[in-house]
């Protein structure tokens, strides 16, 4: 079933200079960009798209992290989109990520891990409704 799922390059990768290696591993893997932009977001933006973690210990820092710098959020399609993209990220945590992931080559730490993708079909169409509109969607 051809699907769509969000995904971020996070302010950590974007500062390292990792956007543009990150984007072709996107694309070697298959998936198609409906939608891209490269932008700033506020601390009050960042806690309404993480709004699910708001009662997590790490939830400031996580915001804090997520405003401190450009981002590249994103729209992606494919077969099965939400899970191979999941796949190809690796696990939250860069240590415990698999070899030749996004994460284990690109991020540094559970906070700072460089990539984000939908966990399901309901927090993608929120999370891709939080930053695109429809007409940036054909
Ligand atoms: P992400 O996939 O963007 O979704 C929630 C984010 O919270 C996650 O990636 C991590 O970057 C972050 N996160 C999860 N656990 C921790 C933690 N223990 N400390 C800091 N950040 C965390």
């Amino acid at each position: 079933m051809l699907q769509r799922t969000f995904s971020i390059i996070k302010p950590d990768a974007v500062k390292n200079g990792d956007a543009g290696a990150i984007l072709a591993e996107i694309v070697k893997a298959g998936f198609k960009i409906v939608s891209i932009k490269r932008i700033s977001i506020s601390r009050p933006q960042a806690e309404g798209f993480y709004h699910v973690h708001a009662a997590r210990p790490f939830f400031g820092e996580l915001c804090e992290f997520m405003s401190s710098g450009p981002i590249f959020p994103m729209v992606l399609e494919k077969e099965n989109a939400i899970a191979d993209l999941r796949k190809l990220m690796g696990a939250t945590d860069p240590a415990a990520a698999e070899k030749g992931t996004i994460r284990q080559r690109f991020a540094t730490s559970i906070g700072e891990n460089a990539i984000h993708g939908s966990d399901g079909e309901e927090t993608a169409a929120f999370e891709i409704g939080y930053f695109f509109a429809g007409v940036e969607l054909m």
